[in-house]
């Protein structure tokens, strides 16, 4: 028999199990099969932005961090068009004013974008840019931890320096940007709190062992206030998105290769999944 017939005749005996009421009621595996095939469907719509209730983004505040250039000037971009509030930040404020005049140039009124020098790594610059997001637009109801910085050397040519900043940058700010906004979110009850992480923390990659520990620690570090949020009962209303990218061509990973079956993602396809995570 071939390989499409055996398919086939697979297919309708599960069709003829499936559509027997009586195995419904005697067989536990089938509401568990069902239930698993509803969530992954959910998942798959939603990742695609094929859901019916989406957040409308037009009501929030947004502080974003690494504006200036690559993910977080497209992110900037799509949420400015969809009508937020923008606290875009950088360490290079002249790429942060740049995203500011494409914004603008896209129609995205000028008065709902505010443009701010962030170093990330420096607890005291946070505090700063915090209460400047805050005078200018309010409470902040969404944090999208996206600055970002990779050394790109093995673990023996790493300086110390290097290892402190990575750390700095990509994984201890995130705890420092999310306690100074929690609090607020939780007493507006409305919140959102985005990690831009990647799947360089989900396994080790040679060459990049600082990255990967850093990344890691960013998704220890959303996993961790998520559960926190569930526990102390704000589930509800102050939301968490985590993101794991492959390597995307902003230039962050210039000269790297993809391994089959992986592709290297282009800033919009990626931007648009993450817009449609938060949403
Ligand atoms: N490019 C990729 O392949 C890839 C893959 C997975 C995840 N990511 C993550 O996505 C995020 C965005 O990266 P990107 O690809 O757009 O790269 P990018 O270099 O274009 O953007 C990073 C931004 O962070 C800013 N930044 C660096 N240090 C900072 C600091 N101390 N304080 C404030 N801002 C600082 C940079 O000026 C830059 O604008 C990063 O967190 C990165 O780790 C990137």
């Amino acid at each position: 028999m071939s390989l499409l017939l055996k398919l086939k005749s697979m297919g309708l005996r599960m069709f003829k199990f499936i559509s027997n009421i009586e195995n419904w009621k005697s067989s536990p595996k089938l509401w568990i099969g069902a239930w698993i095939f509803l969530r992954l469907l959910f998942q798959f719509l939603r990742e695609y932005g094929l859901t019916l209730f989406k957040k409308d983004l037009s009501k929030e505040h947004i502080f974003l961090t690494g504006a200036g250039s690559g993910l977080g000037r497209l992110m900037a971009q799509r949420f400015g068009e969809m009508g937020a509030k923008l606290s875009i930040s950088d360490i290079n404020l002249q790429g942060v004013e740049e995203t500011k005049q494409i914004c603008i140039k896209m129609g995205i009124p000028a008065a709902n974008i505010h443009v701010m020098h962030l170093d990330v790594s420096k607890r005291a610059s946070i505090t700063e840019s915090a209460s400047s997001a805050k005078a200018a637009f309010g409470t902040v109801t969404m944090l999208v931890n996206n600055a970002g910085i990779v050394s790109g050397k093995s673990t023996l040519e790493l300086t110390d320096p290097m290892i402190e900043r990575t750390m700095h940058v990509n994984t201890i700010s995130h705890l420092h940007t999310i306690r100074e906004f929690l609090p607020d979110m939780i007493a507006a009850k409305k919140g959102h709190i985005v990690s831009i992480a990647s799947m360089a923390g989900l396994a080790g990659i040679p060459g990049l062992p600082d990255y990967c520990a850093s990344k890691w620690g960013a998704i220890a570090i959303d996993e961790s206030v998520r559960l926190e949020l569930k526990k102390a009962g704000h589930w509800g209303y102050v939301k968490t998105t985590c993101i794991c990218p492959y390597f995307i061509n902003t230039g962050m990973f210039d000269g790297a290769k993809s391994a089959f079956p992986m592709y290297i993602l282009s800033p919009e396809e990626v931007v648009n999944r993450i817009v449609n995570a938060i949403r």
